[in-house]
């Protein structure tokens, strides 16, 4: 994810992972955050980040109260298949764009007015329905890069006030 030409006070990545992604924003901003529901993602973070990453166990950026200039995010977003086992890391709620969906609401409620989102999007998403949602938030959208896989085309988008 291109978050390196991103600069400000304050960034937060909802689902870290392994927190390759919060290392990176690290370098440019004063105040560094990561959330995950997966404990064992985040022991990990914790073992690898500088101590000062604020990490917290949690559903999105749910326990926040505090505006971020920017937020971003690689959510999970693939359907699961029958009798398939839930891996959090992959698949998304429902159809699999529920997460998506509930990751963008939730960083809407924590963005400054001038911040901005950058979310990755597959085109196994159903990006209609991101649409609809922004557009009732109103959200403004722009793509920021586009990388086609030999399965998939992986977008990012930038959402902002
Ligand atoms: C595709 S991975 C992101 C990988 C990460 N960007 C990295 O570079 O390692 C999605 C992450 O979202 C986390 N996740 C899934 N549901 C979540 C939720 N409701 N709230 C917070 N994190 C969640 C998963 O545990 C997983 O670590």
């Amino acid at each position: 994810m291109s978050v390196s030409r991103y600069g400000g006070e304050s960034a937060l990545e909802i689902g870290a992972g392994s927190g390759i992604i919060l290392k990176v924003l690290y370098e440019s901003f004063k105040i560094v955050a990561g959330t995950d529901i997966d404990r064992i993602s985040l022991k990990h973070c914790k073992d690898n980040l500088p101590k000062d990453v604020f990490l917290v166990c949690c559903d999105a950026a749910s326990p926040f109260r505090y505006k971020f200039d920017l937020i971003v995010s690689n959510p999970p977003y693939l359907p699961m298949r029958d009798n398939e086992k839930k891996d959090r890391a992959i698949h998304g709620d429902s159809n699999g764009i529920e997460t998506t969906l509930n990751f963008i609401k939730s960083a809407a409620s924590v963005l400054a007015e001038n911040g901005k989102m950058l979310i990755v999007v597959s085109s196994f998403s159903n990006i209609a329905k991101i649409d609809e949602l922004t557009a009732q938030m109103k959200l403004k959208k722009r793509v920021i890069s586009e990388k086609k896989l030999f399965f998939e085309t992986l977008t990012i988008i930038e959402l902002r006030y």
